[in-house]
């Protein structure tokens, strides 16, 4: 049995230990890394020790992270503020045996959908589901957030596999996105998606009227080249969507745990539906390893502990999430939903104040950019942000191999310095060294000394192809899952997001002039209102 006031003990014994002193184990890295499927997570460069890792392990026992899993793989209603079960891990596993919802087998409905995206995808792409004005050339993806976010990282992520119409992701309700998305694409040779659970999204459903009149106006055709990723059949109709066209998918998947599904359609049709199956069949791979394996050896629980380890018991607000991986450049932007929509909550599942800390800021940017931006903040900064850092072993540029190679060395510099650091004696040895006087060396030397003891994890991967992405993104799944268990919270509603629908929806008649409609605004409200209408 253990609990956060153990772990925080556990933390205060320990803080000041460099982490590089627990590398004279060396058989530590063994211990702090897991392996699965060809993947490896090191969370060996962590304050993590054998005693903090049995009671971390202890706290997610304790927090009935095994029962809570096999909830959620049985299709439980474990949404408990929407009554909703959690089976984004059955879109992966359409094979799987019989799985009841509501007293319904959910299997053939998943396997009937995927063989319609199949179909649907494959046609468009040989160009026997045409355009009005020819085989389709560009397809615009129009959704936001969930409906958004996990095909937009992935189309970049698997870029090297796209044999099919380019893609474009429209989600800012500004007009500047759709404008520049548009131009230059051909109305009569673009095929519109809709993509949006409820069909009821603002920025969604203004942005699919634009490019509804963009299209008409250019020549296309609406009834044969808009599709729809929804279940709100009423709606997609009423917007003149054929319903052969309508790819829908039970309330069972939320928004940011969908793109396994129809919210992948812009993506099938972008890479095939082949590569698409080897991108579900790495998540199943990943679900499996994480169904199965005990919790001490287990990779999302092992991401999820250095997670709590450093947010809920050190007190570190933020993570940096640092792919070396140009394709993943979106990643941070996806796992800020994944991740912030998911476990920034206040309270418990029984509506209880949360006693610690809600899940951290995540936020990144792929390396090596980030080296000649904010790594300097990483390095020498007074907070510390621990960092998870993603390498593959190979590129897809085989005639590019050096770039690669220096790319990895960029990232494990990167861990080992924010782990070593370097003290103001060695700094100062090392300017006598290069010829400073005496005087100008101890000058310098706080400022060109490290602190180190600066943790990170690093996940590697042999290259990043469909089955990769497909695990990579399943173990960021579950360790929100983990993570969301362990705090107490429900990980699968997200009501913070209303409040600001709901103000919106208010404000816009007084920002469209019609104060007599609009509700009394605060002073500050009213006066930038004021401003910007006055242009
Ligand atoms: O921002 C809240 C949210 O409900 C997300 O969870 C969801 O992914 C997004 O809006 C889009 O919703 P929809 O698919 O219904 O348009």
């Amino acid at each position: 049995m253990s609990d956060w006031s153990t772990l925080r003990a556990l933390h205060a014994a320990t803080r000041d230990r460099p982490i590089l002193a627990l590398m004279d184990d060396p058989a530590r890295v063994g211990r702090f890394s897991v392996q699965a499927d060809g993947m490896l997570l090191d969370a060996s460069k962590t304050g993590i020790d054998d005693a903090a890792l049995a009671a971390l392990v202890a706290l997610a026992d304790a927090a009935g992270v095994g029962a809570a899993r096999e909830a959620m793989f049985a299709g439980r209603p474990i949404n408990a503020t929407e009554g909703r079960a959690v089976l984004h891990t059955a879109l992966r596993d359409p094979a799987g045996p019989p799985l009841v919802v509501a007293g319904e087998d959910v299997r053939p409905g998943i396997t009937a959908t995927l063989a319609r995206m199949s179909a649907f995808a494959e046609a468009v792409r040989a160009g026997a589901h045409p355009a009005a004005g020819g085989p389709v050339r560009d397809v615009v993806n129009i959704g936001i957030g969930g409906s958004d976010l996990g095909p937009a990282m992935a189309a970049a992520a698997l870029a090297p596999y796209g044999d099919g119409p380019r893609l474009h992701f429209l989600s800012n309700v500004d007009g500047a996105h759709a404008a520049d998305i548009l131009r230059g694409l051909d109305p009569a040779r673009t095929l519109v998606i809709v993509a949006s659970k409820t069909f009821t999204t603002i920025e969604t459903m203004t942005n699919a009227e634009t490019v509804r009149d963009w299209l008409v106006r250019g020549g296309g055709d609406v009834g044969l080249q808009v599709a729809a990723v929804s279940s709100a059949t009423e709606r997609t109709a009423r917007f003149g969507i054929d319903p052969a066209r309508v790819f829908g998918f039970g309330d069972w998947v939320g928004g940011r745990y969908s793109m396994w599904g129809p919210v992948g359609l812009a993506l099938m049709i972008g890479i095939g539906p082949a590569r698409f199956a080897e991108m579900l069949a790495g998540a199943a791979a990943m679900d499996a390893h994480f169904r199965t394996a005990p919790l001490a050896r287990n990779m999302p629980v092992m991401l999820a502990l250095s997670g709590m380890w450093h947010a809920q018991v050190a007190g570190h607000a933020t993570r940096a999430v640092l792919p070396y991986d140009q394709r993943l450049s979106r990643l941070p932007a996806y796992l800020q939903q994944l991740e912030m929509e998911s476990n920034g909550k206040g309270v418990t599942m029984a509506g209880a104040r949360l006693g610690v800390a809600s899940g951290p800021v995540v936020w990144g940017a792929p390396g090596t950019n980030g080296q000649h931006a904010f790594h300097q903040l990483l390095h020498q900064g007074t907070q510390i942000v621990p960092a998870e850092f993603l390498i593959a072993a190979r590129g897809h540029e085989a005639e590019l191999a050096h770039h690669h190679r220096i790319l990895v060395a960029n990232c494990l510099a990167q861990s080992e310095a924010l782990m070593r650091g370097r003290s103001d004696a060695e700094a100062e040895a090392l300017m006598r060294r290069a010829g400073l006087s005496e005087a100008e060396a101890r000058r310098l030397a706080p400022h060109r000394a490290f602190p180190g003891n600066r943790p990170s994890v690093t996940l590697a991967y042999p290259q990043l192809t469909p089955f990769v992405l497909g695990q990579i993104v399943a173990l960021y799944e579950h360790r929100v899952f983990v993570e969301g268990v362990c705090l107490g919270i429900n990980s699968f509603d997200q009501w913070g997001v209303e409040l600001g629908k709901e103000r919106a929806v208010a404000l816009l008649p007084l920002v469209e002039g019609r104060a007599e409609a609009a509700p009394a605004a605060d002073p500050s409200t009213a006066a930038l209102v004021e401003f910007l209408r006055r242009g």
